[in-house]
């Protein structure tokens, strides 16, 4: 097994612009190059976790709430979970900068899968992830619901299987029954 890496040894910061070419007829950011920067971060976040080349595997879902306006300045942040065999869980936020008017937003949280692969893209396992400060043990711990959740509903996972899930939906079941 490879030695295990700390969270934070994947974490990246990118920065970018709204330029007129990334915007809408309303003249905010397109979602779909939000979701490229997103997809962009957080490759690099997998990469320096694994220091293997990376494939997105999937994207969990994301809503727009609010809308980023030209000349904005829009901070990602990524880091990676939790890592299982060949896959990587990573945790993406974004923040939003109307520096002019000294206003700054978080617009949205998110978390991808990356799968690490070789030079003939079949998947090799990666080191685990060592978390350190309150939050990274709070997003480690619920990577594995998370993991099950996206697995059944991509159906590579019985729900039967999903044990964590489970788990939840039976504290449910007593909460109703009381
Ligand atoms: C992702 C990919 C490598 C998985 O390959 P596979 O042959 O299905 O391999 P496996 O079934 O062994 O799964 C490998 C890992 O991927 C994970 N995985 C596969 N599909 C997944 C999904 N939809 N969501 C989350 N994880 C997924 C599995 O859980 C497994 O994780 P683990 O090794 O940590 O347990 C393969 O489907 C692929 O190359 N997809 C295209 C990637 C790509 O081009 N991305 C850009 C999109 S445009």
């Amino acid at each position: 097994m490879t030695k295990k890496r700390f969270a934070k040894q994947s974490e990246v910061v990118m920065t970018e612009m709204v330029l007129p070419n990334d915007t809408n007829t309303l003249n905010n950011l397109m979602g779909g190059k939000l979701m490229h920067w997103m997809d962009v971060v957080a490759a690099i976040a997998a990469q320096k976790h694994s220091t293997r080349i990376v494939v997105t595997a999937s994207a969990d879902s994301i809503s727009f709430k609010h809308p980023i306006a030209l000349g904005n300045v829009v901070t990602l942040k990524a880091k990676v979970t939790r890592a299982f065999n060949s896959s990587m869980e990573v945790f993406i936020e974004v923040f939003a900068e109307d520096i002019p008017a000294n206003k700054k937003i978080t617009t949205h949280r998110a978390f991808f899968t990356f799968v690490a692969v070789d030079q003939g893209g079949r998947p090799i396992e990666v080191p685990e992830v060592e978390p350190e400060t309150e939050e990274e043990i709070e997003l480690y711990e619920g990577a594995l619901r998370r993991r099950q959740l996206r697995l059944v509903l991509a159906k590579r996972m019985d729900p039967k299987d999903a044990v964590e899930l489970k788990s939840i939906f039976n504290l449910d079941e007593k909460k109703e029954a009381k």
